[in-house]
Order: structure tokens, then C-alpha cells, then sequence
């Protein structure tokens, strides 16, 4: 046994770089905004954060304290048809499934994972998403789109936003909820080391003083795998008691980029209420009662179905229904792709539940 360990009276060394849901701390705007993401059913949430700030943690503290089918996967696939063997996992094959090799394929894949799932919600946890293909991306956003009830939560490192912008707008514009994880305050500081100390058998934050915490958490500026790294590095000194004059100021950690100009938390676009759907005018009604109908349609099938003899020509009722929708989109009500030189609409699935529920 390491003399530090004889001397603290622990068990092993808490401050290693394991990850534990248990030790898990601070973070609680975060959390709630992936609650709320989860609870609301919507599609997809990006979780971005520098390395160390705690993505995999938060994804794993996600996976222990949520009830529903939780999948994570450390990193995504290299290649898109590997997302078949994740879902069999999760979802096995039945014995006659089996038996009459019923294996799903890529494209049999979402009809697969929805007659399983039963119309129980799917919490879908991707860490590292700033390594996945351009393909992987694509089949990502199938099964996103056609799995029913399944919330996606892509983790990776800032460039994701980035990267989901230029390789996939589709899939950028299905982003309803964007979380920041940034640092732990002094109190989150506090308390992750005395988790950590408390999960080997030792005492509130022996041998740190108050102090010295204090003076790590200037150090480190909160970041939870610099903190960790700190504490370890001054323990194996094997002091019996760790003050603040025993912690340099030398920052030997480069500090992580973090943008304190960016909101933790942000969706976008905000989804609408029911009430704010039931006061909208009564084109942009019709228009979304038609999409309620039919998935995908571009804006001239749309208006093929609106009364023409109100617009002038049929030129006029198209551009009149393009700029409506439009609109429809920046308020979070529809979600375009394009196609071909045209664009296709359909309801965001918020407003689509308004719809079924009516
Ligand atoms: N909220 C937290 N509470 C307590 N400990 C945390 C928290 N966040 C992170 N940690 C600890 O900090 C270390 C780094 O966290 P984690 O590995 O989750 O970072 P990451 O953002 O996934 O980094 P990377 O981008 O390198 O994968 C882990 O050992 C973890 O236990
Ligand atoms: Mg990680």
C-alpha cells in the first residue's frame, strides 16, 4: 500500500481519473435542461464542453438516474452499419427471430427498434460526437427521424457545433437544445472532493484544509479533471496536512477554451405552446393542419391544397405559402430540408403531438 493511503486512512486513491455517477456534482442548469429535453421528447440535444469538463461524466450520470431505455455509446461508430449490432444489443432478437434470420437491416433498422420499444421513449446518449463521418451523420438523423420517441444527445468537444453546421445542416436544424458545461464553482469544488474522499473511507476533506480548496479552485478555475489532477499531485507529497502554501500558483494546465459569452443553455428554436398554436392566424393554421397530414412537402403541394381563389395567381399563393413557412420554421414550428432546388417541410414533432392529441 502506498504510505499516503496508511497515513489518510483510505482505501485507494480517490483521486484518480475513474468515472463514477456517484461522484457526480454541480452542473444543476445543465441537468435540468437535459431533463427538460427528455421530458418534452424532443430530438436532439448537443452537450458541449472542453476536454475534462465533464461530458462522458454528465452522460453517465444521465444513463444511472433515468428511467427509460437508455443506450450510451462511448464514441460513434465507424461506420453506420455497426448501428445494428448496438440496437440488437439493447433490443435482442427474438428466439424466431433468430431462428429465421430476421436480423434487421440499416434500412429495416428504425421499424425494428420501434415495434421493440412499444412506444416506450428511447434516450439515445452519443459521447464523442465530434468524431463521427459525414455517413454516420446521415443515418444518425434516419433513425432520429423515423425512431418514434427517441431523444438524441450528441456530447463532443465546441468543434461539434461547428462540424454539425458544415457536414449536415438537416441534422443541425433537428438541434433543439444546446448545453454548455463550463467549470464547477468554489462549493462544487468543495463538495467533488469531498465525495471523492468520502467513497474511499476518509474524512470530510482531510488532509486538504479549507484553504488550500479554495486556492485549487483558483488554480484549476473548476475544471473537474484539473481539479482531480491537482489533488492528486499534492496527496502524493504525503503532508499530513495540504494548505494553500502548499499549492504553487503556477497554472501548469493550459486553460480550456471556454466561451463565457455563449448561454449555458439555449434552445433553438424555442418550441411553441399549445395556446401560441391555437392563436396563430388561420393560414398559418391550415398550413400546419395539412402538414399534420403528410410529412415532407414542398411549399407549391402545400398551397395546391389551400383555397386558391384568395390569391391572385398561382405563382403568388406558392411565394405567399414560402414565406409563411418560413417563418413557421425560425418559430420552431417546422423543420425544412432541401430537396433538390426546393425545399420540403414538416411539423416539428412537438407540434405534431399537438396535432394527434387534438
Ligand atoms: N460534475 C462533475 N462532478 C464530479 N466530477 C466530475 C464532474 N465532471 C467531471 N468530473 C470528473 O472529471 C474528470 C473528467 O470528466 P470527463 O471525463 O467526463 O470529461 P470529458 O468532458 O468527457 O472529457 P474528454 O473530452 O477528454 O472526454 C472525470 O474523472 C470525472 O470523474
Ligand atoms: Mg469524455
Amino acid at each position: 500500500m502506498t504510505n499516503f493511503l496508511q497515513k489518510y486512512g483510505w482505501s485507494s486513491n480517490p483521486f484518480t481519473l475513474v468515472i463514477n455517477p456517484k461522484h457526480f456534482t454541480g452542473y444543476e442548469d445543465q441537468i435540468k435542461a437535459l431533463k427538460d429535453h427528455i421530458e418534452n421528447r424532443h430530438k436532439i440535444a448537443i452537450l458541449l464542453g472542453p476536454t475534462g469538463s465533464g461530458k462522458t461524466m454528465t452522460l453517465r450520470w444521465l444513463e444511472d438516474n433515468l428511467r427509460e431505455n437508455v443506450l450510451y455509446i462511448s464514441k460513434p461508430p465507424k461506420s453506420a452499419e455497426q448501428f445494428i449490432d448496438i440496437f440488437i444489443d439493447l433490443l435482442p432478437l427474438t428466439f424466431w427471430q433468430k431462428i429465421f434470420n430476421k436480423r434487421p437491416s440499416l434500412y429495416t433498422l428504425p421499424k425494428y427498434i420501434n415495434t421493440k420499444l412499444k412506444g416506450n421513449q428511447l434516450i439515445f446518449l452519443l459521447d464523442e460526437a465530434h468524431e463521427t463521418s459525414k455517413d454516420v451523420l446521415e443515418w444518425l438523423r434516419v433513425l432520429v427521424d423515423q425512431i418514434d420517441n427517441v431523444s438524441l444527445i450528441m456530447a463532443g468537444m465546441p468543434m461539434l457545433e461547428q462540424k454539425l453546421k458544415t457536414d449536415l445542416e438537416t441534422l443541425d436544424q433537428r438541434v433543439t437544445t444546446r448545453i454548455r458545461l463550463t467549470n464547477l464553482n468554489q462549493a462544487e469544488t468543495f463538495d467533488l472532493i469531498m465525495k471523492r474522499i468520502a467513497s474511499v473511507g476518509g474524512e470530510g476533506i482531510k488532509p486538504f484544509t479549507e484553504a488550500a480548496i479554495e486556492k485549487i479552485y483558483h488554480k484549476t478555475g473548476g475544471f473537474p479533471r484539473q481539479i482531480l489532477k491537482e489533488c492528486d499531485k499534492l496527496i502524493s507529497l504525503g503532508k499530513d496536512i495540504i494548505d494553500a502554501s502548499d499549492i504553487d500558483e503556477f497554472r501548469e494546465f493550459s486553460q480550456p477554451n471556454v466561451r463565457l459569452d455563449q448561454p449555458i443553455v439555449s434552445f433553438s428554436p424555442k418550441p411553441p405552446s399549445e395556446d401560441q398554436l391555437n392563436s396563430l392566424p388561420y393560414k398559418q393554421r391550415k398550413i400546419l393542419e395539412i402538414l399534420s397530414k403528410r410529412d415532407w412537402l414542398s411549399p407549391s403541394a402545400i398551397a395546391q391544397e389551400l383555397d386558391m381563389s384568395k390569391y391572385g395567381s398561382r405563382g403568388h399563393a406558392v411565394r405567399s405559402v414560402n414565406n409563411i413557412l418560413r417563418r413557421l420554421m425560425l418559430e420552431g414550428y417546422v423543420l425544412r430540408e432541401a430537396k433538390g432546388k426546393a425545399f420540403v417541410y414538416t411539423l416539428t414533432p412537438k407540434i405534431k403531438t399537438y396535432f394527434v392529441e387534438q
